[in-house]
């Protein structure tokens, strides 16, 4: 089939490479000529894993393509799938101009029966909005579907090449034939495609991440107990998540969520029901909890550390809002860096991938250091922010020749509290008791 993709964000490339990758032709369609123009040498604008050799191939077979002029990509494609950012405006409703003045401006370039897809996460009415923004231009027969994303980023080739389902909100016939085909490749039989209406699919997208949100915030509380109780959440996390009913995952405690989907969508989820009238009180409280449960991990540090603060070292593994990923949106380790910065705290962090998206936003603000090591040299502290693997089962006794204090704030529950005790750290996880240093 022939596609057009605009946008090449996460989502649009993602989308893009993997229907090349069946056999679709696929035209990606940018604003950004150098982005375009770097894409066209086969550079990957960002780091996935997986994506990369996906890509290259495709491109190298002429079936996936990068222009900046649209007209040519509407006019070349039956499908067309807008993966346009929608960032929360001022009052956390969800800025549609990208999609909407984008929808207008194919309306003209229509000139035969069509397929407009709204992939990125859109209010409910959306697909309406698209509908009648075209169809002010447009002279000839089309169709607009709500086809909602869930792909995990780290893991968003799998979660489109084996997707847990599909989510098509159309009532046309002719749309359901196509997309039944489409994607067939990605599952059997079509057993994972669910057909609705558009605007139970544009709400499915904010009910799984506001589902996914709550669980999480739910657990950041429930660890918020177990502190002052003198449990333990990690035992508490196995204790429920093997109960189906509940499921395994989704039920880490840690520093909060971050990214560029939970914050924005579940936001954007509250501000439709108050534009309702009603308002989503459980929604309202996930949002307070997450934001609570970065204070009271910076608080940990800055308790710590009393009145004694200023000047400190303190070393960052991780800067990425979770691992495998370069991404930074929204990444708890920007509100700490910057609320430590302004208590005269010194910064230097070591992240496996977002350094250079780091450094292009703190500048020299902060410290680099080249490994995980280095950045130890000398720390007061190390505060742990994202739980990449290689920070899982690091050596020990270079830690502790490289710190000048054994003393470490883990946002994300790595390590033993046993195996802490015996090496003689100070160790501030979540949901756990305090191990105090030797
Ligand atoms: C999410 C959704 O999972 C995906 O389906 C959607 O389409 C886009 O948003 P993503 O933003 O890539 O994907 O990240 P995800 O893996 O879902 O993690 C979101 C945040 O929750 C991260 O900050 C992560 O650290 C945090 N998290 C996740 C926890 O704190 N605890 C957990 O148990 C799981």
């Amino acid at each position: 089939m022939k596609i057009a993709v605009i946008g090449t964000g996460y989502v649009g490339l993602v989308t893009g490479t993997c229907l090349a990758e069946t056999g679709n032709n696929v035209i990606c369609v940018d604003i950004d000529a150098e982005k375009v123009a770097k894409m066209q040498q086969s550079i990957v604008p960002f780091y996935e894993p997986d994506l990369e050799s996906l890509f290259k191939r495709n491109i190298a077979n002429r079936t996936l393509t990068f222009t900046t002029n649209l007209a040519e990509a509407v006019k070349e494609s039956l499908i067309i799938i807008l993966a346009l950012p929608t960032p929360p405006s001022e009052d956390g409703s969800a800025d549609l101009s990208y999609v909407l003045n984008t929808a207008k401006a194919i309306g003209p370039m229509i000139d035969e029966y069509k397929i407009i897809v709204n992939k990125s996460t859109v209010p409910v009415g959306t697909a309406d909005k698209v509908r009648e923004a075209i169809a002010s231009f447009a002279r000839y027969e089309f169709d607009v579907v709500s086809n909602p994303e869930f792909l995990r980023e780290g893991v968003a080739v799998n979660d489109f090449m084996k997707p847990s389902r599909v989510i098509v909100g159309t009532r046309s016939e002719k749309v359901k034939k196509v997309f039944t085909e489409l994607y067939a490749p990605y599952m059997r039989q079509g057993e994972r495609l669910i057909f609705m209406d558009e605007r139970s699919a544009e709400i499915t997208k904010y009910a799984a991440n506001a589902f996914l949100a709550t669980k999480i915030s739910f657990m950041n509380e429930m660890a918020g107990l177990c502190e002052i109780l003198g449990a333990d959440i990690e035992q508490v996390r196995r204790g429920i998540g093997t109960d189906d009913r509940i499921g395994k995952q989704f039920l880490y405690a840690g520093i909060g969520y971050g990214g560029s989907c939970f914050p924005k969508d579940v936001q954007a989820l509250a501000r439709t029901a108050t534009e309702i009238g009603g308002d989503f009180k459980i929604v309202d409280a996930v949002m307070k909890t997450n934001y609570a449960q970065r204070e009271k991990f910076l608080d940990k540090v800055i308790n710590y550390f009393s009145a004694d603060l200023k000047g400190k070292k303190i070393a960052f593994w991780g800067l990425a809002f979770k691992p495998e990923t370069d991404d930074l949106r929204e990444a708890p380790s920007l509100y700490l860096i910057n609320e430590l910065l302004a208590e005269g705290v010194k910064i230097i962090a070591y992240d496996p991938v977002a350094m250079e998206n780091t450094e292009r936003l703190l500048g020299d603000r902060i410290t680099y250091a080249k490994n995980q090591y280095e950045v130890l040299e000398d720390a007061d502290a190390l505060v742990i922010v994202t739980e990449w693997k290689n920070f899982r089962n690091p050596d020990f006794d270079l830690m502790i020749e490289k710190m000048k204090k054994k003393v470490i704030f883990d946002g994300r529950n790595l390590y033993n509290l046993e195996r802490m005790q015996e090496l003689g750290f100070y160790y501030n996880s979540i949901g756990r008791d305090i191990v105090q240093s030797k």
